[in-house]
């Protein structure tokens, strides 16, 4: 396996980060996870896990290794009347792996279109769009302890997934390579275009008779137009998760802001961080070469040569404007390095 150093990042994010890796190194098979592992050099150097670097921003460079996960297949490992189970190698890139199951008619994962990165950081926060969650649709997973160099299975439960969260992003941080995912698919669709935007837009197709693939197309329509595409401009998709609130903060806030957008969650109630950001008067705002996107106020971006530092801090000021204004305090979803 090839071990290098002093690597540039730039190219393993979407954020565009120019930070540097002390070492680097691709793994496509379990027996190079443990060679990273076991080698004497690196056994108690800090260890980074990358798939498609979509969520991650990089504030300085890391001073360990970079295990960048490659590990490849998509295979049906059991069927039964109702369900087709599929396992894909952490390294797959997600839409592909969504495109393979609407070309073999497995449903479940239509939803979830043209989100970036790669299958295996698709549990770390439980990826979600228009109504899905990959929890909806997972199995187990297979993941490579690195203290112990065993491989572990981690069930829906093991993982203890929430909105944008699962032990991965909390207790086993960094602990677990995660090597593959096995999905729990649907031989008969159950569509949910619950989600405003894709009914709408599925009659803008002039789509008749539903499809997993009409769907797909229309998540994918709805989200090419609002998101910017980190090979035109660097971004991590949403920037913050959208806060859960109690209901009566939810009151207190729609005394003055009658207009807030909010859905509800269990007991308590969802805001929509984009619409407190706009609020607050950021949508569009860009210094130097970071800013905040101009048509969706939830994702920074960087347009060519801004330093994770950079939209470090613009994110703080982002958070102490909505919280000055609202009183909501406002959570990272991206993780930062
Ligand atoms: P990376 O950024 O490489 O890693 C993310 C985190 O997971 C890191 O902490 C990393 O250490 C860890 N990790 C990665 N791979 C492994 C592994 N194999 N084992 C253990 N840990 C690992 N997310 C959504 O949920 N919904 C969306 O709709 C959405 N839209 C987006 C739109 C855009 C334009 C962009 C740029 C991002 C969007 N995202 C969205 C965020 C991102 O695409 C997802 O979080 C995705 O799952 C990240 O995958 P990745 O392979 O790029 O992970
Ligand atoms: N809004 C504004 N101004 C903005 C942006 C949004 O007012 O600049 C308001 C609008 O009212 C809009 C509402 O917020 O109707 C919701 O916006 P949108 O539909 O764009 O979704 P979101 O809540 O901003 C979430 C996820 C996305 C996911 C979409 C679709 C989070 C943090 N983000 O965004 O996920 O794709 O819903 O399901 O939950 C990601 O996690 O990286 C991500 C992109």
């Amino acid at each position: 396996m090839n071990i290098r150093e002093g690597v540039s990042l730039r190219q393993y994010n979407t954020f565009g980060i120019a930070a540097k890796a002390k070492f680097f190194a691709e793994i496509s098979a379990l027996a190079d996870a443990r060679e990273i592992c076991s080698h004497k050099q690196f056994v108690k150097t800090d260890k980074l896990i990358l798939g498609g670097g979509s969520n991650i921003l990089f504030t300085k460079d890391f001073d360990g290794i970079v295990i960048k996960n490659n590990f490849k297949g998509i295979e049906v490992v059991a069927e039964n009347s109702d369900n087709i189970f599929v396992k894909s190698g952490a390294g797959e890139n997600w839409h592909n792996f969504v495109l393979h199951c609407i070309e073999n008619n497995y449903a479940g994962v239509e939803n979830l279109s043209l989100i970036p990165g790669n299958v295996g950081a698709s549990p770390m926060q439980n990826i979600g769009a228009y109504g899905v969650e990959i929890k909806d649709v997972f199995h187990e997973l297979e993941a490579f302890e690195i203290a112990t160099a065993e491989q572990v299975k981690f069930s829906a439960a093991d993982c203890n997934f929430g909105y944008r969260e699962s032990v991965f992003k909390n207790k086993h941080r960094n602990k677990f390579i995660i090597t593959s995912v096995t999905f729990r698919l649907n031989r008969i669709p159950k569509f949910n275009i619950s989600y405003g935007a894709i009914e709408q837009e599925l009659e803008k197709m002039g789509v008749k008779e539903l499809s997993i693939s009409s769907v797909s197309k229309a998540v994918c329509n709805i989200r090419s137009s609002k998101l910017p595409d980190p090979k035109q401009i660097g971004n991590a998709g949403s920037f913050f998760k959208n806060p859960v609130i109690s209901q009566e903060l939810y009151e207190n806030i729609k005394k003055e802001f009658a207009n807030v957008v909010a859905y509800p969650s269990g007991n308590e109630v969802k805001l929509a961080a984009g619409w407190l950001i706009e609020q607050c008067g950021w949508k569009g705002y860009r210094k130097n070469d970071c800013g905040v996107h101009m048509n969706q106020a939830l994702v920074l971006v960087n347009y060519g040569n801004a330093s994770g530092d950079e939209i470090f801090n613009l994110s703080q000021e982002v958070m102490d404007s909505v919280n000055k204004k609202f009183g909501v305090t406002l959570e990272r979803e991206v993780n930062i390095v």
